[in-house]
């Protein structure tokens, strides 16, 4: 698993699951990066294979971004995503909305401020030009599922796309 976040958040992440002794249950590479910038050298440096399927999870993150940063993050990862890879994000309200709606809520201004409204569109729409195959799991079924109804996931539900080309 490699792990890519600001270098303040990944010191800070670090400090924390040392305190408290975690030990990952899997190979896992962290890595300081501004994925503003362009990350993939760095990645694949730290032993990432771009031939080989890979699972992208890229929740929460998109609303930090503005529209163009955005689209060239997740042109890269397509870029780096072998057939039959697979990526999943929270498909929410649309940006705008959730700022409009939270924006002059004090106990949120500290996170709003942060937001830059991400792609600018549904990430489906999005994917789905882009050659992903995308199946969106509704609120409803995300509840039942887990066995939570009235789960607030801020968010109408969690989006799978699939990298088409394996037979
Ligand atoms: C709402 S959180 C999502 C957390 C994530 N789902 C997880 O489980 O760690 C948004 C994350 O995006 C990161 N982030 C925001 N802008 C970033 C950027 N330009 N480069 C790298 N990470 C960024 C934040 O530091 C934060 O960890």
């Amino acid at each position: 698993m490699f792990e890519l976040d600001l270098a303040p958040v990944v010191a800070f992440k670090e400090r924390v699951l040392n305190e408290e002794g975690a030990v990952p249950s899997c190979e896992r590479a962290v890595l300081a990066a501004d994925l503003r910038e362009d990350w993939g050298a760095a990645l694949r440096e730290a032993g990432f294979d771009p031939a080989a399927r890979t699972a992208w999870l890229v929740e929460g993150l998109l609303i930090y971004l503005e529209t163009e940063q955005a689209d060239t993050l997740l042109s890269a990862l397509t870029g780096l995503s072998a057939p039959g890879s697979r990526l999943s994000l929270s498909e929410g309200h649309a940006p705008g909305r959730m700022i409009a709606e939270n924006g002059a809520d004090q106990r949120f201004q500290a996170l709003t401020e942060l937001w830059r409204g991400g792609l600018g569109e549904p990430a489906t729409d999005w994917l789905t030009r882009h050659g992903w195959q995308v199946t969106v799991h509704g609120k409803d079924e995300l509840e039942q599922a887990y066995g939570r109804p009235g789960l607030d996931i801020g968010a109408q539900g969690f989006l799978v796309a699939e990298r088409g080309g394996l037979d």
